[in-house]
């Protein structure tokens, strides 16, 4: 038998429990001994728990309990994550979490950590809830140059602007739903505002490039500008908004982004829906691959954790083969000296003017029809810094009260 140690009994805390005691069959089938959970530790009290008697406050009893070999980590409080992985890796427990916080910003010195100490440090959980997409790229796609990562990685801003797009609910419903069915963070600003794609990109870039990419290298920016006035026009030019994080080599350059963009109907990403993520992973061998599935949940991201308990107890170290550096130089390049074309709404005092000064700044522009005070339009294609200098022109005009809203269309 196994012992481990469930840290965090939160949303997916609670499902690690869930699935380990409900699938208890399947895993001995699998694994060949049995898996324990020996102590449950959050500050909150459980008392109608079928595990009461497993509940602890005090970290020091796992770390000093030699039969605890795997602590599954879930807690919501970064910092309180971090300082609890590094006691435990330090004391050769091999940890395993869905912390995505902690791994996009510490993912190459715990890493590390585990290393020096014979320990692992797996996070499969991190990126795309029950998505295998970890292990894959770095195993199965280990004979591969990886050049380009890109994805839905947020399912609850996923699931807010489909809602948006098929049933015209508006932003602030759709993320209350989004709440209620558990995908969203403690503090949703995380999911509408990007960070939470960040810092799943970040940890898919390092993993693919390498080198550590930190989230604050990372120009995010998130959803909450969008209006089904955006979803409407956008959709009369056979396009859909999508929240990506994207990440890709040019030469020697690398840029990596966050940010909603609009796509084609026909694009790969356009027809993942609600809470679902997926990710496109282009190899020099493979071409593109395509991972899909469930990103955010309960049970789903419960499962990729205890898939990475049955990991470590199986196979001990896997995370060894896991290797991305800490650098410190500057190696994300300026995203605004990629080419582009904005999507962009705008509320006007003159929509005539505005519009001849946009066709004179943007060139050949795309008009949508709208009210008298707003004026929506796709510009050509240009460099970011030349267009966000136009923008900035533009948005000084007379005839131009306000910028609502900006969308890269890819
Ligand atoms: N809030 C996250 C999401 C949870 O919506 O994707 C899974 O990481």
């Amino acid at each position: 038998m196994r012992s481990i140690a469930v840290i965090g009994y939160g949303v997916v805390g609670s499902g690690v429990v869930e699935v380990i005691y409900n699938n208890a069959e399947v895993i001995e089938r699998k694994l060949g001994e049995k898996i324990e959970v020996k102590y449950i530790l959050d500050l909150r009290d459980f008392p109608d728990s079928p595990y009461a008697t497993k509940f602890i406050k005090d970290f020091n009893i796992i770390l000093n309990d030699p039969e605890v070999s795997v602590v599954a980590e879930m807690i919501t409080n970064a910092k309180v994550a971090y300082e609890y992985t590094k006691q435990a890796l330090s004391a050769g427990k091999s940890v395993v979490t869905s912390s995505k916080a902690v791994v996009a910003q510490y993912g190459a010195e715990l890493l590390a950590l585990a290393r020096e100490h014979n320990a692992a440090y797996l996070f499969e959980a991190s990126v795309g809830g029950g998505i295998p997409i970890i292990r894959p790229m770095h195993q199965c796609l280990a004979a591969n140059e990886i050049d380009e990562v890109e994805g839905i990685l947020n399912g609850t801003t996923n699931y807010i602007l489909t809602k948006m797009f098929r049933e015209k609910l508006s932003f602030e419903d759709a993320l209350g739903q989004a709440q209620a069915n558990g995908y969203a963070e403690l503090n949703p600003a995380a999911d509408v505002e990007g960070l939470d794609t960040c810092r799943k990109i970040c940890i898919l870039a390092s993993l693919a490039f390498g080198r550590h990419v930190y989230p604050d290298r990372v120009h995010t920016e998130g959803i909450t500008s969008m209006s089904l006035q955006d979803m409407d026009n956008l959709n009369q030019a056979d396009m859909t908004v999508k929240l990506l994080g994207r990440a890709y080599r040019k030469g020697d350059q690398l840029f990596a982004m966050v940010c909603p963009c609009a796509i084609s109907h026909d694009h790969p990403l356009a027809n993942v829906e609600d809470v679902f993520n997926a990710i496109l992973v282009k190899g020099n061998a493979t071409g593109d691959v395509m991972f899909y599935g469930k990103g955010a949940g309960k049970l789903p991201t419960a499962s990729a954790v205890v898939a990475d308990i049955i990991d470590v107890c199986k196979n001990g170290d896997r995370s060894k083969d896991i290797s991305w550096k800490a650098v410190d130089v500057e190696f994300v390049s300026d995203y605004q000296l990629e080419k582009t074309a904005f999507y962009l709404r705008t509320e006007v005092t003159d929509r005539r003017k505005a519009l001849n000064y946009a066709k004179k700044l943007f060139g050949n522009v795309r008009v949508f029809d709208g009210a008298e005070n707003e004026l929506c339009f796709i510009t050509e294609t240009a460099l970011e810094n030349q267009l966000a200098g136009k923008l900035e022109a533009f948005s000084q005009s007379a005839e131009v009260s306000a910028v609502k809203n900006k969308i890269r269309v890819l």
